[in-house]
């Protein structure tokens, strides 16, 4: 494994076999809540991010929604407003450009902002829903989240309450959703993982995954991470600094 400090940044080329690679290579980025941080979206796990100020049972299980639905809702729409003043980064803004040099990608992420979206990337999977949707919390049908603000207990017409449309501790992710993760993890040549601590299974398996299966793998993170060990490279910076130097380098070597 290569270790690089923002003041490697510019020898970044050095380190990556771009011989192995060409337009044809299938890549793929894995994204947690440091890809969002530089657009002013609060982290979970950082110092000061959401779980050291907010009860996580509280406010992101089924139990927690049960006990106090109103307090859930209320905190979903004060983070909804956030995301909505917020806006993609140079980190989502690369990974529409890596989108167009390596026609062959996609996007796994694990956060719940649309910014990926709003940035342009494309096959975006959201492992973990969409804080902008909701769902019913017994029958589980889709409810469009259209109205400028609901923090409103409603009810779907099966008589469940409607709820935010994400993973919530203790719940499953979608088997679907989780298949084609690693259907795109395995098959990837290159893996990107991106601001995520890799700490919440099954999500935190993709990178070692994608290690297994025989991709070069890129970790970018302001911390070291349980795949720091792991990784073919990791780049200790910022996303939003290191992720349009490294397409730079892949633009010159591979287009
Ligand atoms: P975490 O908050 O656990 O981790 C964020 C990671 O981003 C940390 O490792 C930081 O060091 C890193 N980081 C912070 N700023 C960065 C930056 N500018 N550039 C690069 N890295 C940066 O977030 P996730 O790994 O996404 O689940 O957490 C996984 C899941 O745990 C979330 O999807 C959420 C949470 O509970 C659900 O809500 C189901």
């Amino acid at each position: 494994m290569i270790e690089l400090t923002p003041i490697f940044n510019a020898m970044l080329g050095a380190e990556i076999p771009f011989e192995k690679f060409s337009k044809d290579t299938r890549v793929t980025f894995f994204t947690g809540a440091g890809i969002s941080a530089e657009s002013g979206i609060p982290t979970f796990r950082s110092t000061g991010g959401l779980w050291s100020k907010y009860d996580p049972v509280k406010l992101a299980s089924p139990e927690g929604f049960n006990e106090n639905p109103q307090l859930v809702l209320d905190w979903y729409a004060w983070r909804r407003d956030a995301i909505r003043l917020a806006d993609p980064n140079p980190a989502h803004l690369s990974i529409t450009k890596f989108q167009k040099l390596f026609h062959d990608s996609a996007v796994i992420t694990q956060n719940v902002d649309s910014l990926h979206s709003r940035a342009g990337n494309n096959s975006v999977l959201e492992l973990h829903g969409n804080i902008f949707r909701e769902r019913c919390n017994n029958c589980g049908e889709e409810n469009g989240l259209n109205s400028d603000e609901r923090t409103k207990i409603r009810y779907c017409h099966c008589g469940g309450m409607l709820r935010p449309d994400v993973v919530w501790f203790g719940e499953t992710l979608e088997n679907q959703k989780l298949e084609q993760a690693f259907e795109l993890t395995g098959a990837c040549q290159i893996f990107f993982s991106l601001g995520t601590s890799t700490q919440v299974y099954p999500a935190a398996q993709l990178p070692f995954y994608a290690k297994e299966h025989g991709a070069y793998t890129i970790e970018i993170n302001t911390e070291r991470t349980p795949f720091s060990n792991h990784t073919d490279l990791f780049i200790k910076d910022a996303a939003g600094h290191a992720l349009p130097n490294l397409y730079e380098e892949f633009y010159a070597a591979v287009s």
